[in-house]
């Protein structure tokens, strides 16, 4: 069975093309990101972001299926709902026709489209193409959460012998802590009261004079020292809970530099104390969840799980306790994942009724 996977819920156009027999082939990847339009806001202006999915999705679509080998000349019916459902994007609408009048179903069974959370006019570019595609290749829609899909990408690594399981979701829009039980059997113990971790990576980065996305580059000068002479609060770090809070270690960098010219050695310096307040507070809250559900390991995803430190510190808390930590290969976000996510949670929808929850939970 072939899936093809669509993303596109906050900055990046993820298509992949992927295989399920006894096992699950990566058959394609293609992504493109828009790291360098956003770099000058600081973060994600989501109307831009909109227009970049639309202009993109197609190309990133044809290349997905070239490089998966299953473009056939040829020619699909199409059908005239089709107008409809892209009628907001006509460059797309016309791109995707010429398409179907040249090209036949290609050997895909399925396809895979995120419906949230995420920005809504971006998961709308997605899930609008998907259900042109599937309509017109009569084949069954895969709704994905989002969060499942950077948790369940894990298992294209792993067997199944690992509940139960502590998972962290951390990326630029969420922070979300869980106990699962199994696929599909999650329990959110705590999420962010405020901005995300990778928001937070950004926000500081950018009061740094740092370039977006501010979590690598953050990591990069943290690296380059092995002290610092500022000190930032660990906020929530005793609570009694799972939830965190990030907007105060913003507001104590902004007072902490304010009116200050800092040096290229006080910015490494700021860097490295800001990585380890996030991290001590990820940590924490992990070792908690470890004495509180005495699970068989921890899994980790979003863009912020790339960070080496973070590895490193949850790395020793994972032998500390004899437990698995799990780190997937694809960690920001990605098409593979979707797909991954439609493979072993799958739920098929109804096509008219699919579409966007910028808010979607875990449960719903
Ligand atoms: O999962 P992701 O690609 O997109 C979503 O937010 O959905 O995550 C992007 C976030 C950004 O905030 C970025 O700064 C952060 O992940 N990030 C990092 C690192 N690499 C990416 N944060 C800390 N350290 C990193 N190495």
């Amino acid at each position: 069975m072939k899936i093809l996977a669509i993303e596109t819920s906050c900055d990046d156009t993820g298509i992949a093309v992927l295989e399920n027999n006894k096992e699950i082939k990566i058959l394609s990847d293609s992504l493109s990101s828009q790291n360098n339009i956003h770099k000058e806001y600081g973060g994600i202006h989501p109307s831009l972001a909109k227009r970049e999915h639309t202009k993109n999705i197609f190309p990133v679509f044809l290349s997905s299926l070239k490089k998966a080998k299953l473009l056939k000349k040829g020619k699909t019916q199409i059908f005239k709902e089709t107008d409809k459902i892209l009628e907001r994007y006509p460059e797309l609408l016309k791109d995707l026709k010429e398409f179907l009048e040249n090209y036949e179903k290609p050997n895909i069974d399925q396809i895979a489209v995120t419906v949230g959370p995420g920005l809504e006019p971006c998961l709308w570019v997605g899930i609008n193409f998907a259900k042109a595609l599937a309509l017109n290749w009569n084949i069954p829609l895969i709704s994905v959460n989002h969060i499942e899909a950077h948790i369940l990408v894990n298992f294209l690594e792993n067997d199944k012998n690992v509940f139960p399981a502590i998972s962290l979701v951390l990326s630029g829009g969420n922070t979300k802590i869980f106990l699962m039980q199994n696929i599909g059997m999650y329990k959110e113990l705590g999420a962010t009261r405020d901005d995300a971790i990778g928001e937070c990576f950004d926000k500081t980065a950018r009061l740094l004079g740092l370039p977006y996305p501010g979590g690598p580059e953050i990591a990069k000068r943290a690296e380059k020292v092995k002290k610092s002479r500022f000190k930032l609060p660990r906020p929530m770090i005793n609570s009694n809970d799972y939830d965190f809070s990030f907007s105060g270690l913003k507001t104590a960098v902004f007072y902490e530099i304010k009116d200050k010219k800092l040096s290229e050695e006080e910015i490494n310096e700021m860097s490295f104390e800001i990585q380890n307040a996030v991290i001590d507070v990820v940590v924490k809250k992990t070792e908690k969840a470890i004495l509180e559900f005495n699970p068989k390991s921890i899994f980790i995803g979003g863009g912020v799980s790339s960070n080496k430190k973070l590895q490193k510190e949850l790395n020793k808390l994972a032998k500390k306790y004899n437990i698995g930590l799990h780190i997937p290969k694809y960690t920001t976000d990605n098409a593979i994942m979707i797909g991954v996510a439609a493979i072993l949670s799958p739920k098929i929808e109804n096509y008219d009724k699919i579409g966007a929850n910028s808010n979607l939970n875990l449960n719903d």
